[in-house]
């Protein structure tokens, strides 16, 4: 059930059967040569979207925008200031809470995204206090950190599945967008791998975008692989969450 999609009045009949919301969350950025640059918000949602075909869950529109300041040297990153993405996800977490919602399940599709949200879910406890029986339940789940998904990309690709622009992910992205697959050959094949500072530091080390991968590999099938693995650990664990089962 997409939330966007959804009446109030169906929104107030969810809520007597589960008080739990998946929000996907990803970034706007620039993926490589053949990486597209919705990949980390393309990604998040069509995993929200499997999970929703599994369980019955309501699925809040993506939040498109993430921490993407260190691409700001590639054209078409669009980023939020660290503080700006605490903001915006407290005050959703806020609304959706004055709603009787209760558990908040991010599924995340961006590495820069992971200090500012985490740093948004300690300021929610916090303002909860410690008297509140209430107090909300929020998880973020990192699609591509998930075992099964590092196991296959290191059995499909070794090292060549890279740091940035992966292959995993973009293979995921052209399953979620095939009329958008990009056949472009790479120089060298994989990408260097190192340290990155700021955005101007991070072109001039990397500059077709890529860190450490080569995303030619990326296929439809391959993506398919991907997508259906994350789509039954993440509902099994968004399961254990909303049950209280959680590590
Ligand atoms: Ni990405």
């Amino acid at each position: 059930m997409q939330l966007a999609l959804s009446t109030w009045q169906e929104v107030e009949s969810y809520l007597e059967r589960s008080t739990a919301i998946i929000i996907p969350i990803g970034s706007t950025e620039q993926h490589g040569p053949n990486g597209l640059i919705g990949t980390d918000a393309i990604c998040p949602t069509r995993i929200a979207s499997g999970i929703e075909e599994k369980v019955e869950v309501l699925v809040a529109p993506t939040i498109n925008y993430g921490m993407a300041q260190h691409h700001m040297a590639f054209p078409g990153t669009i980023t939020l200031k660290p503080s700006t993405l605490i903001h915006l996800v407290q005050d959703v977490v806020t609304s959706l809470q004055q709603h009787g919602f209760t558990h908040f399940y991010f599924i995340n599709g961006h590495g820069g995204n992971i200090a500012p949200v985490t740093t948004a879910f300690c300021e929610i406890y916090h303002a909860s206090g410690t008297s509140n029986a209430t107090t909300p339940r929020c998880r973020l789940a990192n699609w591509w950190r998930d075992e099964v998904i590092g196991k296959l990309a290191a059995d499909l690709y070794g090292e060549a599945e890279g740091h940035h622009a992966t292959v995993s992910e973009v293979a995921l992205s052209y399953f979620a967008h095939p009329e958008a697959v990009k056949d472009v050959a790479m120089s060298p094949e994989i990408a260097p791998n190192g340290e990155i500072y700021d955005a101007v530091d991070y072109r001039r080390k990397f500059p077709d975008g890529r860190i450490g991968s080569n995303p030619a590999l990326a296929t439809v099938a391959d993506g398919e692989k991907f997508y259906r693995l994350a789509v039954d650990s993440l509902a099994t664990d968004y399961k254990a969450f909303t049950t209280g089962d959680a590590s």
